[in-house]
């Protein structure tokens, strides 16, 4: 059974239909890339399936469970994290501080979600900037903190709403060495919706494209720059 199942799932706003009849599998342990022109849709799939937008119709389960318009807490309590295609992060907090909110409804010991925290910092190599207020610090380093205080809950999938946008190639190459260290050694599994065919390339062995509402196409990332479907996609955009 897949981790996430997406099953005909359509969203509306008043009159507009935003996703309509959208289906996908992501299976434990993939790295699954989502792609599609601007407007298609993508970022309007992870609201509906964190719980942010209800599903007009279909169904969403995980990890066995039904989800479709579940709460959005309970959803994420789940074990499915998600990050923002703008990060969001607590300016005027510490990036320190910033980790440790996920960890206050979850009881962890104060020293315990510490130490998780500065692993995860390190990790990203942001330890050393812990007790700057996260406003001081670059929007790709932004990202970053977002990221990983995502993982301070220990979330199965997180869903990954354009990672590489507006970060810098350093820290690019530094995001997708973590997800490759989390997918591989932790068993994360991802959903990552990215513009960066090269980058999605290296991460993804299957790619879902959406554009303008619907699943067009799913294959490799090399079926899916020569689908004839998906050219048009883009070119017509
Ligand atoms: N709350 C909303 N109310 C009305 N329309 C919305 C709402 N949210 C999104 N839309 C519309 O849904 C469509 C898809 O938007 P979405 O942000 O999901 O696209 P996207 O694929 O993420 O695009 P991009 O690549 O630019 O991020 C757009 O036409 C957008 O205007
Ligand atoms: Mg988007």
């Amino acid at each position: 059974m897949a981790l996430l199942t997406v099953a005909n799932l359509q969203k509306r706003f008043g009159g507009l239909v935003v996703l309509d009849e959208i289906s996908l599998e992501v299976e434990s342990g993939q790295i699954q890339g989502i792609i599609g022109p601007n407007g298609a849709g993508k970022t309007t799939l992870f609201n509906v399936i964190n719980g942010i937008y209800t599903a007009t119709r279909g169904t969403i389960t995980f990890k066995g469970k039904t989800i479709t318009n579940r709460k959005l807490n309970d959803i994420a309590s789940l074990g499915l994290g998600r990050t923002f295609q703008v990060a969001r992060v607590f300016s005027e907090m510490t990036l320190l501080e910033n980790m440790l909110v996920p960890a206050i409804p979850r009881r962890l010991s104060r020293v315990a979600a510490k130490a998780q925290a500065m692993e995860l910092l390190d990790l990203a190599q942001l330890a050393e900037l812990k007790d700057q207020p996260a406003i001081e610090i670059s929007g790709g380093q932004r990202k970053l903190l977002e990221f990983m205080r995502t993982m301070m809950v220990d979330p199965e999938l997180v869903l990954l709403d354009e990672p590489f946008n507006g970060i810098s190639p350093a820290l690019i190459d530094r995001l997708i060495e973590i997800v490759l260290k989390l997918n591989k050694e932790e068993g994360k599994t991802f959903l990552l919706i990215s513009h960066e065919m090269p980058h999605v390339s290296h991460l993804c062995e299957t790619v879902t494209v959406l554009a303008a509402g619907r699943n067009i196409a799913k294959g490799t990332p090399a079926e899916m720059r020569e689908n004839p479907a998906v050219i048009e996609a883009y070119l017509g955009h």
